[in-house]
């Protein structure tokens, strides 16, 4: 069997993560071409493990028949007030059972029925009936969004708590670019995490600064001294944390990661511009997460011009090449926990141990990336936790997000988190 293909059924043998498990979710859906990616999102809702109830407004139902979420899910679907087959106060029991109310799209008309308190159909009776967070995620023409009336009612539905998740801009219906686009179907669903985190998680009121990727150490403009870290672990910890109501730093050299919502992202590129980046977060922040790989030496100039061939030594290249600081360790901030990820191709629990002391982790994760189906670029790992007092915890085969999630449970139970 190839690598590639042990890494696959290796992901499969990890179940897939379920951050909304035991979640009900009230998916409200108005009238809008975009009501196309709604569907999207409840089956997102549905795969991440909530059950997912739709509530419909009648222009909703002229985008979308009702039938169409009635197959897809698994929980009850309302787009009639007056249907005599539907039970009775079903917009009552929807509202009451969920955990989060998602209305996407929003049209202005809803949002100004949200704001004002008005119950006329089966999305807004429903919002009124409910006490769980409501994430409202506009959908119109840019003109308008712009309006000062839909401006107003959603920095009142904001005021009063709502999440607004939107609009984008891009391509509209009706005609031209703009701001106004719905979200995409991976962003609505991440605000919904991030919404049942912020209302319920055990992370509220904690802010966390998480990195990911290699650092990218130029040689000259279109050169780097790089290594293979894909950011993926990283990113899996920024997502758990969100989830759990963290508010979360992510500072990477990778492209934003999609499904970001209710995390704050900050690009680099080198290990000098990460230890700016954090050292800038870490006031007030309560840990950091360094699952970067930070590149140990960087060149000693970084040429303001390409390289040529003919630059080069007839005998090859030489780079001189100086030490980066260590980054984590040189972090002043005396309240932050330190956790640290050790990549180790040999003697995977000596190594790692010796970088706790040496690092002033409060812990550190330790894998061996010569397996395949754990460490750089998949989405699984199989880590070894160790921790200061030589305590060590191996956890099985799993989607990196549960090795977020049992990273941040660890950090919650240590005596210093209190
Ligand atoms: N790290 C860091 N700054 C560096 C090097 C590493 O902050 N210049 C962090 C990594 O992000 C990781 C931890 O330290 O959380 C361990 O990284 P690793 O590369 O395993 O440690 P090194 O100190 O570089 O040791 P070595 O490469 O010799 O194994």
């Amino acid at each position: 069997m190839s690598s590639d293909a042990r890494a696959v059924d290796s992901a499969e043998r990890a179940s897939a993560p379920q951050p909304l498990s035991g979640r009900r979710v009230c998916l409200g859906v108005t009238g809008s071409i975009s009501a196309y990616k709604s569907v999207e999102a409840a089956r997102r809702l549905e795969d991440a493990g909530a059950i997912v109830d739709v509530a419909m407004t009648p222009s909703a139902a002229r985008f979308i028949p009702p039938l169409t979420y009635r197959s897809l899910v698994k929980g009850e679907v309302a787009a009639d007030l007056w249907d005599p087959a539907a039970p009775a106060e079903q917009h009552v029991a929807m509202g009451r059972r969920a955990d989060a109310m998602l209305v996407a799209p929003a049209s202005a008309t809803t949002i100004a029925k949200l704001a004002q308190g008005i119950g006329d159909n089966p999305v807004t009776l429903t919002a009124l009936a409910s006490s769980a967070p409501l994430v409202v995620a506009p959908a119109m023409d840019a003109v308008m969004f712009a309006q000062p009336s839909v401006q107003a009612n959603l920095e009142l539905l904001k005021a009063r708590g709502a999440f607004i998740a939107g609009p984008a801009i891009g391509r509209l219906a009706s005609g031209g670019q703009g701001l106004g686009r719905l979200l995409e179907p991976i962003e609505l669903a991440a605000a919904v995490r991030s919404a049942i985190g912020r209302s319920v998680g055990d992370l509220r009121s904690r802010h966390i600064i998480v990195t990911a990727g290699g650092t990218r150490e130029p040689i000259d403009p279109v050169r780097f001294v790089g290594n293979h870290s894909s950011g993926k672990m990283g990113v899996a910890v920024a997502e758990a944390a969100r989830d759990q109501g963290a508010a979360v730093t992510l500072i990477t050299t990778q492209p934003p990661p999609q499904g970001r919502y209710g995390i704050v992202v900050r690009e680099v590129q080198t290990a000098l511009e990460m230890q700016a980046e954090i050292q800038q977060a870490a006031r007030g922040a309560h840990a950091l997460v360094m699952a970067a790989a930070v590149a140990d030496y960087r060149p000693a100039e970084a040429a303001e011009s390409k390289l040529k061939k003919q630059d080069a030594d007839q005998d090859g290249m030489t780079l001189e090449l100086i030490e980066n600081p260590d980054v984590v360790a040189s972090i002043d901030a005396p309240k932050l926990l330190k956790v640290g990820f050790a990549a180790e191709t040999d003697d995977l629990i000596a190594n790692a141990q010796s970088k706790i002391a040496k690092k002033g982790l409060a812990f550190i994760v330790a894998n061996d990336v010569s397996q395949s189906d754990a460490g750089f670029q998949v989405d699984t790992n199989r880590v070894v936790i160790l921790d200061a007092d030589g305590g060590i915890e191996r956890l099985p085969l799993l989607h990196k997000y549960d090795v977020g999630a049992a990273i941040l449970d660890r950090l919650r139970r240590l005596p210093s988190w209190a």
